[in-house]
């Protein structure tokens, strides 16, 4: 990311503490790096240590302050519980965002049980666990919060071949409005941010495989182009940061207008398709899934 980009005055985050859910990679990794700038300690989880030093590390380099990266899959609520207690004997969290994702497009049809759990598990579930946890201990300690969570607009209007994750962010959507009322008397707010493309390796691998699929792509968006990170950085701080207190319980489109010219989902782009080339691009996306695997159990 360009951090010259960053519309916010030098120090504007400092006494913030934030815990970034998928903070080594993609997107999280980029609102980590604004954060960092402005002054606040970041903490950031994922599965593999190796990839959260590296880029704890990398950021301090070029930044200065302190990111700490604590492995962490957002799947199992003991291991959130192990983590939070970590991040809490240094001092509460002042910021939560819930960033961590899985998602691959693929026919509904196709899908099994465990396929649906993968994504269903991490984002409706896990995401669910994190905010569950710190805001027992916000409320138990009169603390603060501000808590974003990273969606999609398919949150307004589904989206075919992805529906478990258009079913999963769709709760959080939920869960934000929701919280923002029964929680804003604990100091605690609650926004979201609905990305229209943003590319990152992650998200291409599983959502356009081999340049195929994609959502949004940028001949069909109006401005005739992705969105750049510092953007989405910009409205990540402006919502994170001190100065916008009053806004709670919004959802907040960063997309070009993509959802308003296309409804910004998968189906013009993947209706066509037939089984062969559906098992091409799953075979694409496993070939990727287990790549990763393999990179996290030497990791
Ligand atoms: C059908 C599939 C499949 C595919 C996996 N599965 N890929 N089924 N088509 N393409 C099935 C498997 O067969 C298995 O079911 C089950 O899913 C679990 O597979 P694993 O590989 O064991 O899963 P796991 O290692 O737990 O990985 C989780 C994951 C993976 C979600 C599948 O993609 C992941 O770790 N993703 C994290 C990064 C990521 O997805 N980033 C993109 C986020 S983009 P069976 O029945 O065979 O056991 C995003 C929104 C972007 O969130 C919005 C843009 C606008």
């Amino acid at each position: 990311m360009d951090v010259s980009k960053l519309m916010f005055r030098p120090g504007l985050m400092e006494g913030e503490r934030i815990l970034v859910t998928g903070g080594g990679t993609g997107l999280g990794r980029e609102m980590t790096e604004a954060f960092l700038k402005l002054g606040a300690t970041v903490y950031i989880c994922g599965r593999r240590q190796n990839k959260l030093e590296e880029t704890a590390q990398e950021l301090m380099d070029a930044h200065g302050g302190k990111v700490v990266g604590i492995a962490c899959d957002i799947r199992d609520a003991d291991a959130i519980n192990a983590m939070i207690d970590q991040i809490w004997a240094d001092g509460p969290l002042t910021g939560l965002v819930n960033n961590a994702a899985g998602n691959f497009i693929s026919r509904t049809e196709d899908l099994s049980v465990n396929g649906f759990n993968a994504i269903a598990d991490i984002v409706f579930r896990g995401t669910f666990y994190v905010t569950h946890n710190v805001g027992k201990r916000v409320i138990a300690e009169k603390g603060r919060c501000n808590v974003l969570s990273i969606l999609t607009t398919w949150v307004w209007n589904g989206s075919a071949f992805v529906v478990p994750s258009a079913m999963s962010k769709s709760a959080i959507n939920t869960m934000t409005q929701s919280l923002a009322v029964e929680w804003g008397r604990h100091n605690m707010r609650f926004n979201a941010i609905a990305p229209g493309l943003f590319p990152t390796k992650g998200m291409s691998a599983r959502l356009s495989p081999g340049g195929r699929g994609g959502n949004s792509n940028n001949e069909i968006n109006p401005m005739g182009r992705h969105g750049e990170m510092h953007e989405l950085a910009n409205l990540a701080v402006f919502l994170m940061g001190p100065g916008a207190d009053y806004v709670n319980g919004q959802t907040i489109a960063i997309d070009g207008a993509g959802y308003q010219a296309t409804g910004g989902t998968f189906w013009s782009t993947l209706q066509g398709l037939g089984d062969a080339e559906w098992e091409q691009l799953r075979a694409m996306i496993k070939g990727t899934n287990a790549a990763d695997k393999a990179d996290r159990a030497t990791g």
